[in-house]
Formats: structure tokens, sequence, C-alpha cells
């Protein structure tokens, strides 16, 4: 009988210390590994389905981050609420449409989109390297001191994540149909296609007093994957509404968290940042700052630009384009976005091809009166690619970061695969027979989609 007792208690004992550590926990040792000689068409699928290969540390009773890849089955909508708005004359109404509609299947989930079969939403996939483990979330542009706020003394971090509503996850499940072999030939978003971006900073409101009374997530940002607790700052969304003949064919938008904005919960105390559908290419230093001259292209809220004027950065965007309190001062939502285009191949990091494409590809400008370098960046590009010879990707920097992230390690780790996994040309660098050589001068500091 007290053999029988032990034996229980035993097992018991067994079963809790077994049963309390989390699947995640169990996989720690390496998370989505993908063991030596596995296939190429297996390994490919390991790697897509993968959530994230980040440490995790200390939260072993904390809820995960699960990936939700497009599939096929998700349809476009036959209508969306923006479409009834005329973005140009009622550029507020426009984006607190598109807020509304991110937020609405979302929000009650609290983002966790896997929760809910029926909702048409998903993850861009391949960013299962660089995701924190508790929320999936990608670090983002830091903010230095005194970008967000005159308190704010030291830089901070900020993470975010991007959700694609069904019209876009559909096409996206067409890109990565055969997760072994990507197809960006002639892609495209439809018209209906959506993208919310929620990001969150380290900064608290002792130093971000705006900041009061957030959202509140806690993520694994550390570099060892210690837990932090982060705060909603901003909201980007961006939708392909084709409307303007000869345009980017998409409008973006952006929200900042304000403690001080009425509202019962973090979401109704957004409040718009603005609303832009192109680049203002001619907007120069010497319009901006002798003529008094400003953004022709973009929405931009008045009552919020106020408040960053008196900051070292006084803009959110060059010259009064739009940008959101995280982003680059130098940059613009659209400048940016236009660069999101598909090499055919790998640029890795450190190598000759990766500062041929830092070239091709100048990130924001440096002197800010050169008004050629502004002419470039700042260029509306229509449907064209910024890189002529490269296939462009219609505005979307997760559908390239993904594409570029699968091209680096097919060639890391399957060679002989890499020209059987393009349908878009191979682009042809001036250095290519060099391009194994490892990296004779220091890292450049601009980074390709510097934010
Ligand atoms: C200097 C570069 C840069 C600027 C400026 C920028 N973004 Fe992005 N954005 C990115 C990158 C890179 C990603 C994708 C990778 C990631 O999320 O880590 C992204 C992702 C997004 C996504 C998710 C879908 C997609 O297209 O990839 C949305 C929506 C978005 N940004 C909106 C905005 C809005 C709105 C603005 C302006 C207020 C803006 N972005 C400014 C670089 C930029």
């Amino acid at each position: 009988m007290a053999n029988r007792a032990l034996f229980i208690s035993l097992v018991s004992m067994f079963l809790a210390v077994f049963l309390s550590a989390s699947p995640a926990q169990l996989a720690d040792s390496q998370p989505c590994a993908v063991p030596e000689g596995t296939p190429f068409s297996k390994a490919a699928s390991i790697k897509i389905e993968c959530s994230s290969t980040r440490p995790l540390q200390g939260g072993a009773k904390k809820r995960e981050f699960v990936v939700k890849l497009p599939s096929l089955s998700q349809q476009p909508q036959q209508k969306y609420p923006w479409q009834a708005i005329d973005p140009l004359k009622d550029p507020s109404a426009y984006v607190k449409a598109l807020l509304d509609y991110g937020i609405k299947d979302n929000q009650n989930i609290d983002w966790r989109i896997e929760d809910d079969p029926s909702n048409g939403w998903c993850h861009a996939p391949w960013f299962q390297d660089v995701r924190e483990r508790l929320r999936g979330m990608t670090a983002e542009r830091h903010s230095r001191s005194n970008e967000l706020h005159a308190l704010q003394g030291e830089g901070r971090q900020n993470w975010a994540i991007g959700f694609y509503n069904s019209a876009a996850c559909r096409r996206l499940a067409e890109v990565w149909q055969d997760p072994a072999f990507p197809k960006t030939k002639s892609f495209a978003f439809p018209d209906g296609s959506y993208a919310i971006k929620v990001l969150f900073t380290q900064a608290t409101p002792s130093e971000v007093p705006y900041l009061a009374g957030s959202l509140e997530w806690d993520a694994a940002i550390g570099d060892a994957g210690e837990v932090a607790t982060l705060r909603l700052l901003q909201v980007d969304v961006a939708v392909k509404d084709s409307r303007i003949p000869g345009g980017a064919g998409w409008f973006f938008g952006t929200f900042m968290y304000d403690a001080g904005t009425p509202g019962n919960t973090p979401f109704e105390r957004l409040v718009p940042v603005g609303l832009t559908w192109g680049n203002d290419p001619t907007l120069t230093a010497f319009q901006y700052e002798q003529q008094g001259k400003t953004v022709a292209e973009a929405w931009v809220n008045a009552a919020v630009a106020e408040k960053f004027f008196p900051l070292p950065r006084h803009n959110l965007g060059l010259f009064g384009r739009l940008n959101g309190p995280v982003d680059n001062p130098r940059s613009s939502c659209i400048a940016c976005h236009g660069q999101a285009l598909d090499w055919g191949r790998a640029v890795p990091k450190g190598s000759l091809a990766e500062r041929n494409a830092q070239m091709l590809l100048p990130g924001p400008p440096s002197n800010t009166s050169d008004d050629e370098a502004l002419g470039r960046y700042f260029m509306n590009l229509g449907t064209s690619s910024s890189v002529q010879g490269t296939q462009p990707l219609d505005y979307s920097l997760q559908v390239a970061k993904g594409i570029e992230k699968f091209r680096v390690w097919v060639r890391a780790k399957y060679p002989s695969m890499v020209n059987l996994t393009t349908d878009v040309p191979k682009f042809a660098f001036p250095t290519d027979p060099f391009e194994a050589q490892p990296a004779t001068t220091p890292e450049p500091s601009v980074k390709i989609f510097a934010r």
C-alpha cells in the first residue's frame, strides 16, 4: 500500500514537472531546427512554418506568438468601408475608416489572430528569425534621445508587428504556395489589400508623458530573450486603393497614442497623424524654408505636427512629409516603401552585393539641401521599380524582406537551389565576380531600408 502511494506521488510529481514545461521550453534547445541532410523542400516548409527562432528567458508561463500564414482559402471582400469616402476631400474620415477596419476584428482577440480561424487576417511569411517569441514583433528603428519628447533623455527601442487582411493574404498565399519556390513575377496586390502595423516602444510615461495609460505588451526583446514591457505608441495603416490615376496605388496613414485624448480604451485614444498618397518629389529645402511651401500629396494633422516642432527633429517626415513619431525625420512612408523589390537573388549582409544594393537604393538623404538626392529619394514611382531591372513588390517591405530572407537562407544552406528558386531574373551587380569575398571595409552606416 505504502509503495503504491509512493509510486502515485512520484508519477504525479513527474507529470507536474513535465506539464509545467511549455512546448516551446521543451523545444528551447533548438526551436524549428532543420536536421542535417533534410531535403530542400522539406527544409523550406520547416522554416516557413516556424513562428520564432529567437530565445526566450523567464517567459515559461507566458503565452507565445504563433504565426498564421496566408492561405488560398482567404477571399477578398466585395466592399470595404473606406471606399465610400473620398480620400482627397475628407482625408481624416478616410484614415479613420482605415484604422477602425483594422482594429475591429483584432482588438478583442488581443491581436492573437490565430485564435479565430474565421478571422481573415494573416502574418507575413519568413520573419521567423527576427520575430521575438511572445508577440512576434520585429525590431524597428530606435528612437534617438528627444525624438519622442523633450524629457526622453536616452535612445529607446521600438518593436512592431504587421497584419494583412484577407485580400492581401490571398495574394501572399499565391506567392508562397510552394514554400520552396516563391513566385514574385508581376507581383501586385489587388485593390482592397490592406495592412495594419502596431508599434510599441520601450520608452516609459516618465520620459514620454503622452504614453500614460497606453496598451502594454510584454515582449522578449533582449538579445538573450529577456522580457520587457512595451507600450503602444504608433499604428500604421496602408491600403491599395487605385483611385488616383498614375499614383502609387496606395494610401499610407498613421496614428499615435495620446494620453490626453478622450477615449475609454487605448485604441480610442489614438489620434490621426496623417494620410499620404504621394512623395511631393519637387518639395525642396529652399521652397520649404524660404517660400513657406509644404506638402500637397499628404494631409498632416496640424495639432500633432505642432507638438513635434519644438523638438530637434521639427518634423515627422522631411519638410512636413508624412511619417510617424517612430520614423526617420528625413524620410517619408512612401519614399521608404517604394524601395520594396526583389533582386531575384540573395544580397547577404556584408557582401559586395549589399554595398552595390545600398548605392542603388539610397537611404534618407544625409544632406537635405541636396536637391538631386532629394529628387531621387522622394521620386513618385507609380508602379515602377526603384531599381530598373528588378521586380517591384508593390510597396510592401514585408514581402520584400521575407523574400530576401528566404534567398539568403537558400544561398547559405542549399546553394545548388539558388537558380531554381526564382521566377524573376537574377539582378547582375557590377561586382558579381567578387561577391563571395568577405567585406574589406567597415559596414556602411546606412542600412537598406534604414528607418
Ligand atoms: C525608412 C523606411 C520606412 C519608413 C519611413 C516607413 N516604413 Fe513602413 N515598413 C518599413 C519596413 C522595413 C517594413 C517591413 C518590415 C518590418 O515590419 O520589420 C514596414 C512595414 C510596414 C507595414 C506592414 C506592411 C508592409 O508594407 O510591409 C505598414 C502598414 C507600414 N510599414 C506603414 C508605414 C507607414 C504608414 C509609414 C509612414 C507613417 C511607414 N510605414 C514608414 C519601413 C519603413
